[in-house]
């Protein structure tokens, strides 16, 4: 699937920045029937660092429109979002510069409304840079982070072991690395060879175990509108991990 299309785009900027009024308006449903937090989940998952205090440099792999690279903003001095859309990172750069970015909001398939999408409160925007990449095949000089965030990322990737053998060089001996999974495996995206055999937890174990503590494990729920009759309701298993050395 495509992650450059003007809707995708939309999407995303809805769930990284809509309000709850605005990604339930005109759905049948109610925040009260709903999980707790599942509107919220690219807070949610930087929150899963828990209290690190500052530290000095942050990555967010897979960014999408990057909310929660300006959520690291509160706890790191500089932060760096990659993502391999380009109408993504755009969107995500876009929305720091504090101009209100303009985006649609679906009520039927083909039909929607304009909307904008606000920085949100708290951040340090002049902290954060976004840049397209490819989390299998990330540049040599991207040097190594106290802090690192792959939410719904480890799924979308054609060879998930080449990202996950970089990591031990991207993580400092005593950060911290938050992995967040729905495990939604699918052919159209990775193909069976390179899915896990087993759990997907069991298939972490087994390839960051060597460098990595798994310190906790949450489900995380995550609410995605496509339209007002399409919505997504998931969970995302987000392990915390502390490398080793
Ligand atoms: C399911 S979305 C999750 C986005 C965001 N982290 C969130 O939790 O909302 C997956 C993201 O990974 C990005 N992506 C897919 N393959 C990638 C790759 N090889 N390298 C970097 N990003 C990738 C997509 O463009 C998309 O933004």
């Amino acid at each position: 699937m495509s992650y450059e299309s003007e809707q995708l785009r939309d999407w995303y900027i809805l769930f990284h920045y809509g309000t709850g009024e605005e990604i339930l308006d005109g759905t049948a449903f109610s925040i009260d029937q709903l999980p707790s937090g599942c509107l919220d989940f690219p807070t949610a998952t930087v929150g899963a660092f828990g209290e690190v205090g500052m530290v000095e440099r942050a990555l967010d792999l897979g960014c999408a429109v990057g909310r929660s690279s300006y959520e690291l903003s509160k706890i790191a001095g500089e932060v760096t979002g990659i993502d391999y859309s380009q109408a993504f990172v755009d969107a995500a750069a876009a929305i720091g510069t504090g101009e209100p970015l303009p985006y649609h909001i679906y009520y039927e398939g083909h039909l929607r409304a304009e909307a904008a999408a606000e920085l949100p409160a708290g951040v340090s925007p002049e902290r954060v840079s976004f840049e397209r990449g490819d989390a299998m095949n990330l540049r040599d000089d991207l040097g190594s982070f106290d802090l690192v965030h792959a939410a719904n990322l480890l799924c979308r990737l054609t060879e998930p072991k080449k990202f996950l053998d970089r990591l031990p060089d991207l993580v400092r001996p005593g950060g911290h690395l938050v992995m967040a999974t729905p495990a939604t495996w699918m052919t159209e995206y990775t193909p069976q060879e390179n899915q896990p055999s087993g759990l997907t937890l069991d298939y972490l174990d087994e390839h960051l175990g060597q460098t990595f503590e798994r310190q906790s494990v949450q489900e995380i729920p995550f609410f995605i509108r496509e339209h007002q009759r399409k919505c997504q309701l998931s969970t995302s298993q987000t392990s915390l991990w502390r490398r080793k050395g």
